[in-house]
């Protein structure tokens, strides 16, 4: 038995946003119909590619363990189609353009109507104000959740990030609701509406950016390199290179063999309650009753200072010695780890985190596995669906139809 066995999710998205949602709610168990336009597909099958006329990296690693159908939903016998599954299923997911599923003819209200146990889950870019209207990617997502605004050395322009905050961010947070949903249908047996706005999700994410923006009006971000540097804060939360988002200062620096190889970094956190083990371990013991450096306050000012010492001792080691120095110690590293170091790591691949994958049509390639590890529920990673490779199977045993209704429909057009 897997965790959400027995649920059936209509899945109505594309891209990465809501694939990612669903991706992790097939890990779980569900049995996931992603429903795609006949022909065309979801578009990232055909983006990105790197071997001609075969799915995308892009799409099969955001949608393992699904079945595809493909659906016109605008056509008439495609609706029949649609109100049979809606019928049949759990919970409906979609991140379509605003709109796109009231011009089909499926609002909110009509789902209800169908099936008032369907729980309706979707992602849009803005929630309801002046935005609400706007199709949004990404990076757009970043920009206006104020992650960008955030990211960036001091005093350069704004930055994304590389981590897919707006897309498969929000697509997390949207499964946290739909499981909240389906156990509140537990209880209640209605179904409901679940929303969740990129923008939203991105400043959930940035949190602490708005913590810092209320803590301005009381004075300088004494953590923030710009205290140390004399460079004035300005009326927002600052661009902080990689200063640490927590109180505890921390930066970047080089080890062993950065002038040849572009991740040989690590991030070094002096962390208040070990600062004694910091200066034994970078060979300036003085500074353990030194009273400019004794104390967490007097460091601030001098954290250039005291950096630049520390990456003394870092370019002395590789950043795997330097964690293994640093770690018994109780001194927070973290070693600048490539993809390439990812996709090689064997403890990744034990855990099921970093997975192999055969595919028909590609061959072998590597995927990043579910990364939520449920004990009485382990995820078996496999293949994402070919275009419309379980349209008859779900026509069959989900719709109800008979081989000549399946026949018809093909007929038709509508699959
Ligand atoms: N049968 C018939 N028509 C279908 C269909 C199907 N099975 N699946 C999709 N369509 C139609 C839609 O109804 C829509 O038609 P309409 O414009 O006439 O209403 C059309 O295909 C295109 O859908 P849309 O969502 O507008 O795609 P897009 O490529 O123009 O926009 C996004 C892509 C991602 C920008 C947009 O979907 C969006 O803003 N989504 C919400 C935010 C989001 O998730 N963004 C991140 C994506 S990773």
């Amino acid at each position: 038995m897997k965790a959400l066995e027995g649920i059936k999710i209509l899945d109505m998205t594309h891209v990465q946003s809501g694939p990612t949602c669903t991706q992790i709610l097939a890990w779980f168990g569900a049995d996931v119909l992603k429903v795609e336009r006949p022909g065309v597909g979801d578009a990232t099958r055909g983006q990105l590619r790197d071997i001609p006329d075969v799915d995308s990296l892009y799409f099969t690693m955001l949608n393992h363990n699904k079945r595809s159908i493909t659906l016109n939903t605008k056509s008439d016998k495609g609706k029949e189609i649609f109100v049979r599954l809606i019928e049949e299923c759990d919970v409906m997911v979609e991140n379509f353009a605003p709109g796109a599923l009231d011009r089909m003819g499926f609002s909110w209200e009509r789902i209800q109507e169908i099936n008032p146990g369907m729980i309706y889950a979707s992602v849009k870019g803005f929630g309801p104000g002046p935005y609400e209207d706007c199709k949004v990617y990404e990076n757009v997502a970043q920009c206006a959740g104020g992650s960008a605004s955030t990211t960036g050395e001091i005093g350069g322009i704004p930055m994304v990030t590389g981590a897919q905050i707006g897309d498969s961010g929000t697509g997390m947070h949207l499964v946290a609701g739909i499981l909240a949903a389906l156990y509140q249908r537990t209880h209640s047996g209605r179904g409901q509406r679940v929303e969740c706005a990129m923008q939203d999700a991105v400043l959930n994410l940035c949190r602490v950016k708005l913590r810092d923006q209320q803590r301005l009006a009381h004075g300088p971000l004494k953590e923030y390199s710009h205290f140390g540097l004399d460079i004035p804060f300005g009326e927002a939360t600052p661009r902080a290179g990689n200063d640490s988002g927590g109180g505890q200062p921390g930066r970047i620096l080089k080890c062993k063999g950065w002038e040849h190889d572009p991740d040989a970094y690590t991030y070094f956190i002096t962390q208040a309650a070990v600062w004694k083990n910091v200066c034994d371990v970078i060979g300036r013991p003085e500074w353990k009753e030194d009273p400019d450096f004794a104390t967490p306050e007097a460091r601030l000012p001098r954290l250039t200072q005291i950096f630049e010492a520390i990456e003394v001792w870092t370019m002395g080691k590789d950043k795997y010695e330097v964690m293994e120095i640093c770690n018994p110690l109780n001194i927070p590293v973290g070693p600048i780890l490539s993809f390439k170091e990812l996709a090689e790591e064997e403890s990744l691949r034990k855990t099921g985190t970093v997975v192999e994958v055969d595919h028909p049509e590609r061959g072998k390639y590597l995927s990043v596995g579910n990364p939520i590890k449920l004990s009485d529920s382990p995820s078996d990673v496999e293949r994402s669906p070919l275009l419309g490779e379980h349209t008859d199977e779900i026509l069959r045993d989900v719709v109800g139809f008979s081989d000549d209704e399946i026949k018809a429909a093909k007929d038709e057009g509508a699959v």
